[in-house]
């Protein structure tokens, strides 16, 4: 049986007549320098949105990055207004965010309208349905081979463990390898690269980059420099594909990326191929590869949750699937590895009791309509058994987004999420290198956890 839990009050919301406008408040905002909430957003996001919620209620505005006094809300309403509307009232944030010089303009998470609705429907049929079992091998020999380097007695980073798994996963799927890349081969420099990169991504240095590049829609400084030297491989495998004879009988994202008809039937360039490619490497493995660190992170300092799911996985338990699933979704409840999403109303704006005006930015703080008290009691605590009985809400579990711009991907992020947890937890047994929990680090629109879910091998079967 699904039982409802959540017990919040209505609140009105949705695109409104420029009339209505003035009878409506305009949202609190916070009163101190710019500098200084572009650094508290930057370093310590959930305690400076949670003391705003506490201070002005669910809705209240910022300055940021993001031009135009961005609007933060976290109520399951106003969510849907957004998530429900049509794509041309409310075009993503993405295309302004601290992405956008990274991943370029020609990518299917910056691009907007009909262009984005394009690649969204090119791209959505490797990550749904029957597409989606083809992984499910791949994904269990990289976690087995990545079991099999751990010793019993080190200390690894979980981050960077599930990144091998998760980066491999991915470069099967774009570049339809069986197994990891070549030695010598560009798709092999490709992902020493991308390894080296999100390496490098987690230094002070990158962090300083990252602030000089804010605002920029290419990347300026460490970060251009950075993206230099993966622009070189990306780019080779592009030529050496565009050279291939079997484009046409290969199945892979790759090859059907380079044959796709265009509207105007120009095939996509070197540089939109490049952006898609470096947005379904990124988007598609480092995530997924945090968000399995958060797992263990929060397994290895819960223990009754940890014990309840290695007993079910080792004795095969008649609701190990089910145990297993509670897992992910209390993971991605309480350390939602992208924290925030955001869209641009095109039309004024109702958030309950307030109004904003066409051209608002409105973000939807993941991180605290995760822990809203009405929809997860007792939300700081880490329970998988929460999820008895109950099934996310499309506008209140939204570790993904939604509507027109819900993550491809997350199809395939939780099937990576369950196989790995399950062949982990079957053939080892972890314990935290330090009892206290792990800061949370914002990296890009990541939030991560600071030390990587450094964790000691106890035990391996
Ligand atoms: C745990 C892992 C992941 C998380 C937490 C995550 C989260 C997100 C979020 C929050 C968005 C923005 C949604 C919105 O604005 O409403 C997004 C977009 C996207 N993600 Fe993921 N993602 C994950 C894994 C993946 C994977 C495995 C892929 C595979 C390629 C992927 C590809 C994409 C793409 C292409 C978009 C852009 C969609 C669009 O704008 O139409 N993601 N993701």
């Amino acid at each position: 049986m699904t039982v409802s839990t959540s017990t919040y009050v209505e609140s009105p919301a949705g695109p409104i007549e420029p009339g209505e406008l003035q009878h409506l408040k305009s949202p609190p905002e916070i009163d101190l320098p710019r500098g200084l909430q572009v650094l508290r957003f930057g370093q310590r996001q959930a305690e400076f949105l949670l003391a705003a919620r506490r201070s002005f209620g669910d809705v209240f505005r910022i300055r940021g990055i993001i031009p135009g006094r961005p609007t933060i809300t976290s109520h399951p309403d106003h969510v849907k207004s957004l998530f429900t509307a049509k794509p041309e009232l409310v075009p993503s944030l993405t295309g302004e965010s601290p992405l956008r010089p990274i991943v370029g303009a020609g990518s299917v998470l910056t691009a907007q309208g009909a262009r984005h609705l394009r690649q969204r429907k090119l791209l959505l049929p490797f990550f749904h349905g029957r597409a989606i079992d083809a992984y499910s091998s791949i994904i269990e020999e990289a976690i087995e081979q990545e079991i099999d380097r751990w010793r019993v007695g080190e200390t690894i980073s979980m981050a960077k463990a599930m990144q091998d798994v998760t980066l491999q996963v991915i470069m099967a799927g774009i570049f339809g390898i069986d197994g990891a890349p070549a030695t010598g081969s560009a798709e092999a420099r490709l992902a020493r690269t991308t390894r080296w990169i999100t390496g490098l991504s987690t230094t002070r240095a990158a962090k300083f980059a990252e602030y000089m590049a804010l605002g920029n829609a290419e990347p300026v400084g460490g970060q251009r420099l950075a993206l230099a030297q993966l622009d070189r491989p990306i780019y080779e495998v592009i030529r050496q594909r565009r050279a291939a004879s079997d484009l046409a009988q290969r199945g892979d994202i790759m090859s059907v990326l380079l044959t796709a008809p265009t509207e105007d039937g120009v095939p996509l360039s070197d540089r939109e191929l490049r952006d898609e490619l470096i947005t379904l490497l990124l988007a598609g493995h480092e995530t997924t590869a945090n968000s399995l660190a958060w797992a263990f992170e929060r397994l290895t300092r819960n223990p009754l949750a940890y014990e309840r799911l290695e007993a079910s996985v080792r004795e095969d338990a008649a609701d190990i699937e089910e145990q297993i699933e509670w897992v992910v979704l209390e993971t991605m409840r309480s350390r939602p590895v992208v924290p925030i999403v955001g869209r641009r109303v095109q039309v004024p704006w109702r958030l309950g009791e307030y109004g904003v005006a066409a051209g608002t930015p409105i973000s939807i703080s993941i991180v605290l309509l995760h822990h809203r008290e009405d929809l997860y009691p007792e939300p700081w605590e880490f329970r998988p058994e929460r999820w008895a009985g109950r099934k996310p809400g499309t506008y209140e579990w939204i570790p993904f987004g939604g509507g027109t711009r819900r993550c491809l991907g997350a199809p395939l992020a939780q099937l990576e999420m369950r196989l790995v947890l399950e062949h982990v937890v079957r053939r080892v047994r972890l314990a935290a290198d330090r009892p206290e929990s792990e800061h949370v680090q914002h990296r890009n629109v990541t939030m991560i956890p600071r030390r990587g879910a450094r964790v000691k091998v106890l035990e391996k079967l």
